[in-house]
């Protein structure tokens, strides 16, 4: 280890007011449900575009779609969910889920999660399979992660995640695991949030 490199990197991102990561990288996670308006807003204006511009060099996405949804068990012990915008929202966030396991590279995961909230009606069947087919996804994937329950476990554990954050508000947005940058800003102005934390030259 050269320390004294080490030095001199604190120095320059103490200098530059920016709390630069060894690599320059920025941890994004994002709760959100599939349904919702503030949701749908974050995804199509401020989201999709910023990791278009700053691609996962600078941003390391994680998206996790359950929002203000509850979990229950049915008389079988099978897991039930509860979604703020109906049975509907549960479909889409479970197709959500279910892409964002399955293996995809992150600009094909947003592009479809983008597609589909870019949509008047996200979680609708239809919608989710055209968005999927439009990033040469095999549909055939998500029927499986669906019919086997996997769906199920993977909101699940969104919802455990979604707990540890106590949002308040959906969507809420986390950056490098501990820190909640201010809703108006990543509401109105993500790409400048993020490039305060991140050296945005590119
Ligand atoms: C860069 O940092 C991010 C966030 O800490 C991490 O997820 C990623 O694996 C790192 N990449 C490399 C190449 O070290
Ligand atoms: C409950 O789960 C079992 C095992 O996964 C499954 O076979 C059964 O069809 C489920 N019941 C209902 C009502 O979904
Ligand atoms: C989904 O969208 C398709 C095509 O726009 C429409 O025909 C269908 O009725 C919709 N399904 C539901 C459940 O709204």
């Amino acid at each position: 280890m050269n320390s004294l490199y080490i030095f001199f990197a604190v120095v320059i991102a103490v200098t530059n007011g920016k709390s630069l990561g060894a690599n320059n990288t920025l941890t994004v996670q994002v709760y959100y449900e599939t349904l919702g308006q503030d949701s749908k807003h974050f995804i199509t204006t401020q989201l999709y575009p910023t990791f278009v511009q700053l691609g996962r060099e600078r941003i390391a996405l994680e998206l996790i779609p359950y929002g203000h949804t509850s979990e229950g068990t049915d008389g079988n012990g099978n897991k039930t969910f509860t979604c703020p915008h109906g049975p509907e929202e549960c479909y889409g966030n479970k197709v959500h889920a279910c892409f964002t396991n399955l293996a995809f590279t992150k600009e094909g995961l947003l592009q479809f999660v983008y597609c589909s909230e870019l949509s008047n009606t996200p979680a609708n069947n239809t919608v989710l399979q055209t968005c999927a087919h439009g990033v040469g996804f095999d549909w055939k994937l998500v029927e499986d992660c669906l019919s086997s329950g996997k769906a199920d476990e993977l909101l699940s554990e969104n919802g455990r995640k979604t707990a540890l954050v106590n949002a308040p508000h959906i969507p809420t947005v986390v950056f490098n695991g501990n820190s909640y940058p201010e809703r108006e800003s990543v509401l109105n102005n993500f790409k400048q949030t993020v490039c305060e934390l991140v050296d945005c030259i590119y």
